[in-house]
């Protein structure tokens, strides 16, 4: 199998999806000069965007997934695996995947806390690692609100992005994109760290659900 490609190379971005996610990081990509495809199952969803962002291609997931040297996964929890089927075992291998994706049930917050469809012992990142096992997968862009994911500014300084994966390749390529997406990387190692990331999200948005705060992210501070 073909090792992905190594950063020095600029890569093409496969970004899986259509939603506010899929379009920011998609803008991302593009304003940091990556040559970028959005994937959905319609294309017509995203016309009036891609008016606006012109230099992004438009594709079917499997045409987004072959195209990208690395793919982004943007949809819903509910429907990750759904979507990395319809996108080819065959177009991910060998390849790094960045999942933004949170495993969010479809119900309400309680009190402000979102339902997992998950357990504390088994993460979706994992159900998708063992499905999709020749893809290098890492955990990456679901603890923020997409409007701060992009070389956010706070005050306070640089964000921490809390990742991981198996692959330390595929990780080290993920904190050279997050080093230009304005974030510092807080790698949490393999893929069973993401039981812990992403309840991130959770915590992330119970300011928002009881206060109407989403703007802010998180920081982890070191001696
Ligand atoms: N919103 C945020 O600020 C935020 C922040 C961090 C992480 N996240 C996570 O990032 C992911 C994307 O979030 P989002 O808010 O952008 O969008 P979303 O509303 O959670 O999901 C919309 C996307 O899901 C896709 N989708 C739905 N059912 C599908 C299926 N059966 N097969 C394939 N694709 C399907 C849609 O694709 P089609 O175009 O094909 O319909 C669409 O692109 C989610 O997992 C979310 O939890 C969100």
């Amino acid at each position: 199998m073909d090792r992905i490609v190594p950063e020095e190379i600029l890569m093409k971005i496969g970004v899986l999806g259509s939603g506010i996610v899929a379009q920011t990081l998609a803008v991302g990509f593009l304003k940091h000069g990556y040559e970028t495809m959005i994937g959905t199952r319609d294309a017509a969803k995203l016309a009036e965007w891609s008016s606006a962002s012109p230099k992004a291609q438009i594709g079917s997931l499997s045409e987004t997934a072959a195209f990208g040297d690395a793919v982004v996964l943007a949809v819903k929890g509910t429907a990750a695996a759904e979507a990395l089927r319809a996108a080819g075992s065959a177009n991910l291998a060998g390849k790094l995947v960045m999942d933004s994706c949170n495993p969010i049930a479809d119900a309400p917050p309680i009190n402000g806390v979102l339902p997992f469809f998950t357990t504390h012992s088994e993460s979706l990142m994992e159900q998708l690692q063992n499905e999709f096992s020749a893809a290098y997968l890492v955990k990456v862009f679901n603890s923020v609100g997409a409007s701060r994911m992009v070389n956010p500014e706070f005050n306070a300084g640089r964000p921490t992005m809390f990742i991981c994966g198996n692959d330390d390749a595929a990780k080290s390529m993920v904190a050279q994109i997050l080093e230009k997406f304005g974030w510092e990387t807080a790698d949490m190692g393999k893929v069973e760290a993401a039981r812990a990331i992403e309840p991130l999200c959770m915590l992330w948005c119970i300011p928002g659900f009881l206060r109407n705060e989403w703007t802010h992210a998180f920081k982890l501070l070191r001696e």
